[in-house]
């Protein structure tokens, strides 16, 4: 177990923490304020926003869409350089938080902000990244990670830089009361899957991660059966989870495979299904697929996690539980939104992996494209 750990995001969570970012922001900062589609104007967030950064200069920036793309977020870049910005507010789910920390980062290089997408350019500068988040799933707030997608190309690509790990984040939970249904089942799916992603390979002896990863595992399972008993500490509990599943701490020393998302990123890019829902389209199938390799990993989450007894078959039977848990969110496990043959989809999608270097993922680098072929064809309907 070898790893090297700082996490200096500061988290100021609880219910009418929003104000507090006057304490963290220096009073002679320029900030630029970016958001998405108005969510924010319309319960309250912005308002708070506004009353708190009263006594700064301050511009906005609105309209980041959900899965970010380059082509938008470039006029936000444009705006940062022309007008001498030097902080950035992020105030929204992880597409925004993600969209600035692109912005953070090209705002301070001379050339196209794509190049750090395409390893082009790595990063040695950024603007300072606060963050207030609006929709608890990806983590965002408080790690080092951003998807951005080139629309033009339908590329989305991955970044990830210890110079745009924010510096704050503000989590209330009372902005959740506005989510959509969509979203925080999202929510629950997307952090679900990123502890797996990090859980799920073999049994590697690091108790702490392991256990830790149980924990939210279960955490998260309560959340989604009490789901129409939503409260204060409903709220509270997913919008921590999230937070805990990807911020650096249960993937320390452990190997970790990120298939399930490498995979997925494709199917939003290429069909627009949202991020959390093509990770339960895609992973039931993989974990079938490498049933042999994860199987003492999957029998421990079986044990752990869903209780059951140990079988011949709790593998498998651990596959199901994890499918039933999104079923019972109402998420499907199979991509319906191709338009094209069932064939044609998958083929279209495996180009793109190819394309993206995805040929040897998993922690035994074992899927391969013609194993992503065999996975697509149980996901594809
Ligand atoms: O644009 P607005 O009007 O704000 O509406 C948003 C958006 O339409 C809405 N919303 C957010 N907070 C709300 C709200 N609506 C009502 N009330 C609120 N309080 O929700 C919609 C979706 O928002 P989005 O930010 O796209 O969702 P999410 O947080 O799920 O982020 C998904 C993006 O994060 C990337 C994904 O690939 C995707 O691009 N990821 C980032 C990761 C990271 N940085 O570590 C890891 C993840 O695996 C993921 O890949
Ligand atoms: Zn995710």
């Amino acid at each position: 177990m070898n790893f090297s750990y700082q996490n200096t995001t500061q988290i100021q969570f609880g219910q009418g923490q929003i104000e507090s970012i006057k304490n963290l922001i220096s009073k002679d900062s320029s900030v630029l304020v970016l958001y998405g589609f108005g969510s924010i104007k319309k319960n309250g967030v912005y308002d708070q926003v506004e009353a708190a950064l009263s006594n700064y200069q301050w511009l906005e920036f609105g309209g980041i869409e959900a899965n970010p793309t380059k082509e938008t977020l470039d006029k936000a870049v444009a705006i940062a350089k022309s007008k001498n910005i030097d902080y950035i507010l992020a105030v929204g789910g992880g597409s925004v938080i993600d969209g600035a920390k692109y912005v953070a980062a090209a705002s301070c290089y001379e050339g196209d902000g794509w190049d750090i997408l395409e390893g082009k350019y790595t990063i040695t500068k950024a603007l300072p990244l606060g963050t207030i988040l609006t929709l608890p799933a990806t983590g965002s707030e408080s790690n080092a990670n951003s998807v951005i997608t080139k629309a033009e190309t339908q590329d989305k690509l991955a970044f990830a830089s210890a110079y745009v790990q924010p510096v704050f984040a503000v989590m209330d939970p009372d902005v959740m009361k506005t989510l959509p249904e969509k979203q925080l089942v999202n929510g629950i799916v997307d952090a679900w899957v990123h502890v797996c992603e990090q859980y799920l390979t073999f049994p590697t002896g690091a108790l702490v991660q392991e256990g830790y990863a149980e924990a939210l595992l279960k955490s998260l399972k309560n959340i989604a059966d009490n789901f129409n008993q939503q409260d204060d500490m409903w709220r509270a509990n997913l919008m921590w989870a999230a937070n805990q599943a990807l911020n650096g701490l249960i993937g320390l020393g452990v190997t970790q495979d990120w298939s399930t998302h490498m995979i997925g990123h494709e199917l939003t890019a290429l069909y627009g299904v949202d991020h959390a829902r093509s990770l339960a389209i895609v992973q039931p199938s993989l974990l079938r697929n490498q049933l042999t390799a994860k199987k003492g990993k999957l029998e421990q989450m079986g044990r752990n996690v869903f209780g059951l007894s140990q079988r011949d078959d709790l593998a498998e039977l651990t596959v199901q539980e994890i499918e039933s848990f999104y079923q019972q969110l109402n998420v499907r496990t199979q991509l319906t939104e191709h338009v094209e043959t069932k064939q044609e989809a998958i083929e279209k999608i495996i180009k793109r992996l190819q394309l993206h270097g995805m040929t040897k993922l998993g922690e035994h680098q074992a899927i391969t494209l013609e194993e992503s072929r065999a996975i697509l064809n149980g996901a594809v309907a």
